[in-house]
C-alpha cells in the first residue's frame, strides 16, 4: 500500500479485533499514525508489540462511556495536533448475544442494541463534535455489515449451531442510516465532515466447513474473506482519494449479496 494516508492520524475503536487490529496494520502500513482503543487491554499490548510506539497509541476506551472517548480525542489531539479520522470496529454485545429469533428476549434486545447502535452513536457524534470544534476536515468509516442492507440467507446456517441474529440487523441498518443522518446534520456547519460506512460479507475465523461451502457458493471467487481483504476499502474513504465521498456504503463481500 502507498502513504496515502501520510501524516494523518486515525482513531480506530475496537482496534483489539478482528477486523480494528487489520487496520491499525493498515493505517500504519499506509504512512498514517494510529490511535488504537479498545477494553481489551492485553488485546491493545499485542498491537504495541506488533508495531511499537513511534507511529502507535493505545488507550483503555469503553466506546459508551462518553467521557471517556472525549478524553481520547483531546490527547490524540494533543499528542499528534490533529485527528483526521476514525474508524469504529468495535462489536460490543452480552453474553446472550447470537440467539435464534424465538429465543431472543427483550432485555437481551435492548441491551445490545443500546450497546453497539448507542456506542456508534455515541462515538460519531464524538468524531463530530470534535471536527466542529477545531473545524477541522474528517473521515469517519463505520464497520456495518451485508446484514445492515440485506436479509439473512438463513439456509447457510442450516445444520451448525451458528444464525444470524434480529438484533444484528437491526443494528447495521441502524448505523447506515445514522451515518447518513449525521451527513446531512453536518453539511450545513461550514465543515467537512463525512461519515461512510464499508460493510464486509462474513470473516473466516474457524467457522464450519457445511456452513464456508455452503456461504462459498454465493460468492465469485473467495467466499468468506480475511480481515485484510477490507482494509482497502477503509484506508479509501480515510485518504483524500475519497475526499467527496460522503455517506456511502462500501460492500466488500466478494458478490456474497448480489
Ligand atoms: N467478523 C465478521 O464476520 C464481520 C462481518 C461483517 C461486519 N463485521 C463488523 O465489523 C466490526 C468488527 O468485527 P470483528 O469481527 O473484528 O469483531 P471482534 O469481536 O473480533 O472485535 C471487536 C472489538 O471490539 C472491542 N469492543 C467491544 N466493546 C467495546 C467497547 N464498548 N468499547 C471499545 N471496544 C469494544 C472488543 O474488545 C474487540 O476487540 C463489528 O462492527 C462487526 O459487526 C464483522
Amino acid at each position: 500500500m502507498t502513504s496515502v494516508l501520510h501524516a494523518k492520524t486515525v482513531l480506530i475503536v475496537g482496534a483489539a479485533g478482528r477486523i480494528g487490529s487489520a487496520v491499525v496494520d493498515a493505517v500504519l502500513s499506509a504512512g498514517g499514525r494510529a490511535i488504537a482503543l479498545d477494553t481489551d487491554a492485553a488485546g491493545l499490548q499485542t498491537l504495541v508489540d506488533a508495531h511499537g510506539t513511534d507511529a502507535l497509541v493505545c488507550g483503555s476506551v469503553d466506546m459508551v462511556d462518553r467521557e471517556s472517548v472525549d478524553r481520547a480525542l483531546s490527547s490524540a489531539h494533543d499528542r499528534f495536533g490533529a485527528v483526521d479520522g476514525a474508524v469504529n470496529a468495535a462489536y460490543p454485545r452480552n453474553t446472550r448475544y447470537g440467539r435464534h429469533f424465538f429465543d431472543v428476549e427483550y432485555a437481551d434486545f435492548c441491551e445490545n442494541t443500546g450497546l453497539h447502535m448507542g456506542g456508534y452513536f455515541l462515538f460519531m457524534q464524538a468524531c463530530a463534535r470534535y471536527a466542529l470544534e477545531h473545524q477541522r476536515p474528517f473521515s469517519l468509516v463505520n464497520l456495518s455489515s451485508i446484514y445492515g442492507s440485506m436479509v439473512p440467507r438463513f439456509e447457510v446456517y442450516d445444520g451448525t449451531a451458528m444464525t444470524m441474529p434480529i438484533e444484528y440487523a437491526a443494528i447495521k441498518a441502524g448505523i447506515e442510516h445514522m451515518t447518513g443522518y449525521v451527513n446531512a446534520y453536518m453539511k450545513s456547519r461550514n465543515v467537512a465532515f463525512r461519515a461512510n460506512c464499508v460493510s464486509p460479507g462474513g470473516i473466516l475465523a474457524g467457522q464450519d466447513e457445511q456452513f464456508l461451502a455452503r456461504y462459498g457458493n454465493h460468492c465469485l471467487s473467495k467466499g468468506m474473506l480475511d480481515a485484510r481483504d477490507i482494509t482497502g476499502a477503509i484506508v479509501f474513504l480515510l485518504s483524500d482519494g475519497a475526499r467527496y465521498v460522503v455517506g456511502q456504503n462500501l460492500v466488500v463481500d466478494d458478490g456474497f449479496s448480489i
